[in-house]
């Protein structure tokens, strides 16, 4: 059923997890002529005091602080980045925040490695420009909310605001050298933040078991992260200040990064990207709010290794693991939340002949089309 089936499983980052790991962070900088590094992070670091106390630890080198990173990063505005920063000649780069400072910090260390004015980061993702055989700068990736995985993965997403349409900047040498795990950082995200990032982490979990690339390993790390969200997400709404509670998470969403650096996503982050580009929907609340639903959906194309997982997940089986997610959803408000981001039915459904990206959607273990895609719509939000 899995284990009679190829797979296979890379995974190069060193990973330090601990509570004030951060400040180990000159000690993972190689040695020789790494002078100069670039901060990619999010206005929110700033304001919190994190990227200032990020200088102070990283000693004497000069610290070049990108701190412009907005929600959804797009191509336009990582070209800018790279135009102003090609003639600083950078030897690092450091990324600190959510997945949009991540994946902004791993799409600038690819571009600014190459040292290619001529390459088009546009032409590469809409075209068919290859990306060149380069390795990109070292990067270190420092996660403060637990949800994209992007420090477990070689992917960065990118948008078109042009076109609205999501893109994956892909290469296996996108691996952050190093991901520093410390949940002193992620100790005051807002609840809110928390919840939606929470539930990317379900997300990339889920669509990796209800996956065709799924295998062993994937299913293993997916069930641990499953039982990590059901467990710890629900606490730090109650407790958001608890460091197991959030050092669990943050596991939880590395664990869910090598699930989809595995498998890739499937049908709920297909579904989603147009909700996010066109509605303004957050990424964890667009992909996890159809979960109940598609594990309905899937469940039906079940050969064994959603019960599997649900079982290693501690939910006993199938039904157990949609009786303790549905729990989960009322506990931590995903309805006030869809409230609160207008997002409804008639506004998704009007959607929905968007939601097929090919490469996610056909990931998912049971076809769907667009009347099973508007059913799981239907099921999934209050008309
Ligand atoms: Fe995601």
């Amino acid at each position: 059923m899995l284990y009679d089936r190829k797979w296979s499983f890379y995974n190069p980052v060193q990973v330090v997890s601990g509570p004030g790991v951060i400040n180990e962070l000159a000690s993972h900088v190689p040695e020789g002529d790494m002078n100069k590094v670039l901060l990619v992070t999010s206005p929110g670091s700033t304001a919190r005091g994190v990227t200032g106390k990020l200088k102070e630890l990283l000693g004497g080198r000069r610290v070049i602080v990108l701190d412009r990173v907005c929600p959804n990063p797009d191509i336009a505005s990582i070209e800018n980045y790279r135009t102003e920063l090609e003639q600083e000649n950078i030897d690092f780069v450091v990324g600190v925040g959510g997945g949009s400072a991540l994946d902004t910090a791993k799409a600038l260390s690819c571009l600014l490695g190459l040292d290619d004015p001529q390459f088009s980061l546009r032409e590469h993702l809409t075209g068919n420009v290859a990306l060149p055989d380069i390795p990109p700068l070292y990067m270190i990736a420092v996660p403060t909310t637990a949800g994209t995985g992007s420090e477990a993965t070689p992917f960065a997403t990118i948008w078109d605001d042009c076109s609205s349409k999501k893109y994956s900047l892909v290469h296996l040498d996108l691996f952050p050298d190093v991901a520093l795990l410390d949940a002193e950082l992620s100790l005051s995200l807002p609840v809110e933040t928390t919840v939606i990032s929470g539930l990317d982490v379900l997300s990339h979990a889920l669509e990796s078991v209800w996956n065709r690339n799924a295998g062993p390993l994937s299913i293993s790390y997916a069930a641990r992260a499953i039982d990590i969200a059901l467990d710890a997400l629900p606490a730090l709404v109650e407790k958001p200040r608890d460091l197991e509670k959030r050092a669990m998470m943050l596991t939880g969403s590395f664990y869910g990064g090598v699930c989809i650096s595995i498998t890739k996503t499937a049908l709920a982050h297909s579904m989603s990207y147009p909700l996010t580009s066109a509605l303004g929907v957050p990424h964890g609340l667009a992909c996890g709010f159809t979960l109940p639903a598609l594990l309905a959906y899937n469940a039906r194309s079940d050969d064994g290794r959603l019960q599997m997982a649900a079982g290693m997940a501690g939910c006993g089986g199938i039904s157990g693991l949609s009786t303790r997610l549905e729990e989960l959803f009322a506990k931590i408000g995903v309805r006030d939340l869809l409230e609160k981001y207008k997002l409804g039915a008639e506004a998704a459904l009007a959607l929905a002949d968007r939601m097929f990206t090919p490469e996610r959607s056909g990931n998912n273990i049971c076809p769907a089309g667009l009347e099973e895609v508007r059913a799981i719509i239907k099921a999934s939000l209050p008309r």
